[in-house]
């Protein structure tokens, strides 16, 4: 399994790339696997060169290789002007429409306010909706107040966090038994 800790931050220190690492380290321990971390505080610079994917470098092949080829996806986006970072959109924007077909996604975000929280069900969800993604039922929002020092500590957040964990292990098996593949790679379903 490969698994792509994705956070749209723009800056470092990031509560939402500290966010996202942490569950997908969880998530590794729960079901095992890779885990690769992508900032777009270090990938947005090398991706903005390019303003549509036939003009990406080497570079920012590979950046949007790893997208592309992650099994299970974490991503998270600090709020910023009440939606996703620019950042991550554009990255998104780079990826070819049919590469996360069927992948599992974890949804989360952070914010000043919990009145954006929604921002995850209204346009980061529908962002996975167009890629044909299988995003979890449970998203992850954290609040500014919910970290000490860039690290999370609010427990209930921490159980959302575990909550969206189980609910990808629950489907990440009837993957594995191919029973999502098309039909006729289906043991003994075949005409
Ligand atoms: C330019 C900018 C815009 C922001 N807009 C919002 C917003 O609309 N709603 C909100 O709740 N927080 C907003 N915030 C607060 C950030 O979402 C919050 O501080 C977040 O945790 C930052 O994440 P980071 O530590 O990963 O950078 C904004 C912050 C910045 C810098």
């Amino acid at each position: 399994m490969n698994i792509l800790a994705l956070s749209g931050n723009v800056k470092t220190p990031s509560r939402t790339a500290s966010l996202v690492n942490l569950a997908a380290d969880r998530l590794r321990r729960r079901i095992g696997g890779h885990v690769q971390s992508i900032e777009l505080v270090d990938a947005a610079p090398v991706l903005f060169r390019a303003l549509r994917a036939d003009q990406l470098d080497v570079e920012g092949k590979v950046i949007v290789a790893a997208v592309e080829g992650a099994d299970i996806i974490i991503v998270g986006s600090p709020v910023y002007r009440a939606s996703f970072s620019g950042a991550l959109k554009h990255l998104f924007d780079l990826v070819d429409y049919r590469a996360l077909t069927g992948k599992r996604v974890v949804l989360a975000a952070t914010g000043g306010t919990p009145l954006h929280g929604l921002m995850l069900e209204h346009q980061l969800r529908p962002l996975f909706g167009f890629f044909n993604a299988m995003t979890v039922p449970t998203a992850i929002y954290a609040l500014e107040a919910d970290f000490t020092d860039h690290e999370l500590r609010n427990p209930a957040v921490l159980e959302r966090i575990d909550r969206a964990i189980d609910e990808v292990a629950a489907i990440t098996p009837a993957l594995d038994t191919g029973a999502l593949a098309a039909p006729e790679k289906r043991s003994g379903l075949a005409a």
